[in-house]
């Protein structure tokens, strides 16, 4: 891409420092500037019309350009555009969402607290868990298990969490008492010979290894998605979580569940939870939750959890955490109406009776020899391409390219090449993604 001088790509360049960017590179190269979206399609400045194959960021479910939002926003945005939540004060679209998720959760759930980021959302929790161990007379229950490959956001707690070398490297993370535990890619990290039964209870075991290492009491918490995303959209093995969860028991030690990419529908059933068969104490959300339209998340939190936190609070006076715009009313709105339309649409089961489609495309390109292993449940899938040399990322880079010029946005997560399209794509389009994503794949040569 050669940046023209003054266009809105140099300008880009010149004045924003972008997220999960190369910043010299994106200096040299500019940016693609997205002008518009229309169900699974987004337009850029060119009027060059992409597939977009990961949803934005895992998370317009319902796609691009639906007017139900927009008209839930403007509403709300005449009504009451903005109040907050703190010191007793509420109004109605928070309220009635709070109403709907603990109605919604796949376990008894007793309260909400509205954030407005996965990474806010994740760093919510890693707070209200250390205040409930001070609450329950227990101030060294704090450590929290993570997992390697797992990702729960880039604030400083959240990116604590997360178990990728890029979130940590030079920004001094993780925090203390974060631990990480093994990750369950049979693919990538069984041992020779290994079965995958075999693979999941040496998992447990390490995982019960470390927290007798640690000492029982000092661990509060187990936080993993359901299904992997962004460490390259990981599926666990059969038995995976029940394992854990028989480990987690056997401690007494909270299961936070991160459904930020799960939740409403990706996996075919409406949570991750309910399709990995996972109790969790703490439930996390968002992405879908709004389809992004708006910044939103939610953390859910049972008894356990809330009545020690309730008591503390009555101890001190105020629960001391929040954000200004934690309920956000148009956020709250747009939520609201865009669980309806998941609903009403059965967007939950659009995905489960595309997904034999869905990996059926993905399957059927594993015979390139460029293909190392293919992944994917409901409809979040990857191929994870050979690493050319030792450069981690090229093939990934080349694939994701190759399906840019070709028309469709997809994520290369170093060499694994992510799709996780829109839960409103129709089976005509998921053939045309898949064309162009198999043509893309065979255009490459290394
Ligand atoms: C599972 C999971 N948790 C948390 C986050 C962080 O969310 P955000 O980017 O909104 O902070 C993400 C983002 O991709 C995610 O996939």
């Amino acid at each position: 891409m050669t940046v023209q001088p003054n266009s809105i790509e140099a300008r880009d360049a010149a004045y924003h420092l972008h997220p999960y960017t190369n910043a010299r590179k994106m200096e040299a190269e500019g940016s693609l500037i997205l002008e518009e979206g229309e169900g699974i399609y987004v337009t850029d400045n060119t009027g060059k019309r992409y597939i977009e194959g990961l949803s934005g960021l895992w998370s317009v479910a319902v796609g691009f350009g639906e007017q139900r939002l927009v008209d839930a926003a403007t509403e709300q945005l005449k009504k009451l555009p903005y109040y907050h939540t703190f010191a007793q004060k509420s109004h109605t679209p928070s309220v009635e969402l709070a109403e709907k998720l603990i109605d919604m959760a796949p376990v008894p759930m007793s309260k909400v607290f509205f954030t407005n980021s996965g990474s806010e959302a994740n760093d919510t929790v890693v707070k209200l868990i250390w205040y409930r161990a001070n609450a329950m007379g227990q101030p060294e229950k704090k450590k929290i298990i993570s997992r390697i490959k797992g990702y729960h956001g880039v604030t400083v707690a959240s990116a604590s969490l997360t178990g990728l070398p890029y979130n940590h490297m030079s920004f001094d993370l993780p925090l203390p008492g974060i631990l990480h535990t093994g990750c369950p890619h049979y693919g990538g990290f069984a041992q020779d010979g290994e079965s995958e039964a075999q693979f999941v209870a040496r998992l447990a075991q390490e995982l019960d290894d470390m927290i007798q290492a640690e000492g029982p009491d000092t661990i509060a918490a187990f936080i993993g998605e359901p299904v992997m995303g962004a460490g390259g959209v990981i599926v666990p093995p059969a038995g995976y979580w029940e394992a854990i969860q028989a480990v987690l028991k056997k401690y007494d030690i909270l299961l936070i569940a991160d459904e930020v990419i799960c939740g409403f529908g990706r996996t075919g059933k409406m949570f991750g939870c309910e399709t990995m068969g996972i109790e969790p104490d703490v439930m996390v959300l968002s992405k879908q939750l709004s389809s992004s339209y708006m910044p939103i998340s939610a953390v859910l939190v049972n008894d356990r959890v809330y009545q020690p936190v309730a008591d503390e609070s009555d101890r001190i006076g105020v629960l001391g955490h929040g954000y200004t715009g934690s309920g956000h009313p148009v956020g709250a709105a747009v939520a609201l109406e865009n669980i309806k339309i998941i609903e009403e649409r059965d967007l939950v089961g659009n995905a489960a009776r595309l997904e034999a489609l869905f990996l059926d495309c993905l399957n059927a390109l594993t015979g390139n020899p460029l293909v190392k292993e293919m992944r994917g449940i409901g409809l979040i899938g990857a191929l994870e391409l050979h690493q050319q040399g030792d450069a981690v990322g090229v093939a990934g880079g080349a694939m994701s390219a190759a399906c840019m010029e070709r028309g469709l946005i997809v994520r290369n997560l170093g060499d694994t090449v992510a799709l996780c399209p829109p839960l409103i794509i129709t089976e005509a389009q998921m053939n045309e993604m898949f064309d162009i994503y198999a043509e893309a794949l065979n255009s490459l040569s290394f």
